[in-house]
């Protein structure tokens, strides 16, 4: 790969911008870039590909010096053209994709959803659903599959995106069911369920067990307080910007993929139906 050190600057490509998840995401990133002499230039492309092409394009047309593609729903693959990938640094972030090799860091989503199986198990559930995106970035199908492999009961996986709206729209899907528990694939999703749940007059965890993921910092001040599976979200961004800036530096060393844990918080979201 040609890498010119130019720009001090990098950019980084979040799906949305106002899940707090991307937030914390992004000061660990920049923690790390800005004392290593860079500065940052952040692109929310609303898990849209075609914003997506764009914006990797006008960084490339910046001289940006690398690039962090913090997506969930949009997959790298895609927004990429051959040409780009041999001029910048990429790294991508929080999935994982088959057909090319880059640095990649991510957390370990399969454990996540084994984490929730074992406790919805724990506590006695035998009917679950799981809102999960219908086009699913890999790291959150991971997620999905921990659960499905573990989970004793019956789960049905309803397409959800991965937003408070959706997440709220589903109750009346939810309702329909005989669930009696609700694994979202993220707190955002969780916490348009509570809102759903408390307008049909149904509670949690009396009516319906939630448990989320992320552990974004909001989940533990909603009520009552969520049960989630924390992903180290400023951690995850530390390392992406050390990984990318030790690419900048030595160009051509081996590809890195770096798996972080995560672990399951215990909130007041659950009890035995
Ligand atoms: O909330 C955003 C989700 O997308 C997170 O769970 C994260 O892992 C990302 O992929």
């Amino acid at each position: 790969r040609m890498v010119m050190k130019k720009s001090l600057t990098i950019g980084i490509i979040v799906p949305d911008i106002t899940n707090p998840f991307f937030a914390t995401l992004v000061k660990g990133i920049e923690d790390v870039l800005f004392s290593s002499g860079f500065m940052t230039i952040l692109c929310n492309v609303d898990m849209n590909l075609t914003k997506g092409k764009k914006a990797i394009e006008a960084l490339n047309h910046r001289g940006v010096d690398g690039v962090i593609l913090a997506s969930s729903g949009i997959s790298i693959t895609e927004v990429l053209n051959q040409e780009l990938l041999q001029k910048i640094p990429i790294i991508e972030l929080d999935q994982q994709v088959t057909t090319q090799t880059f640095d990649s860091v991510r957390t370990d989503d399969y454990r996540g959803g084994e984490l929730v199986a074992t406790l919805l198990n724990d506590t006695k559930h035998k009917q679950a659903v799981a809102l999960f995106p219908k086009d699913m970035s890999p790291n959150i199908l991971k997620r999905l599959v921990g659960f499905t492999d573990n989970f004793n009961g019956q789960v049905e996986v309803l397409p959800t995106e991965l937003s408070k709206q959706s997440g709220k729209e589903m109750v009346r899907t939810i309702l329909n069911t005989n669930a009696t528990a609700i694994f979202a694939a993220n707190d955002e999703i969780a916490f348009g369920v509570y809102a759903g749940l408390s307008e049909v007059g149904k509670k949690v965890p009396d009516d319906y067990s939630v448990v989320g993921y992320d552990n974004i910092e909001m989940s533990e001040y909603v009520y009552p307080p969520l049960t989630t599976v924390s992903q180290p979200i400023f951690e995850l961004g530390q390392k992406t910007a050390d990984l990318l800036i030790d690419r900048i530096n030595h160009p051509d060393k081996d590809e890195t993929e770096l798996i972080l844990p995560v672990t399951l918080i215990e909130r007041l979201s659950v009890a035995r139906p």
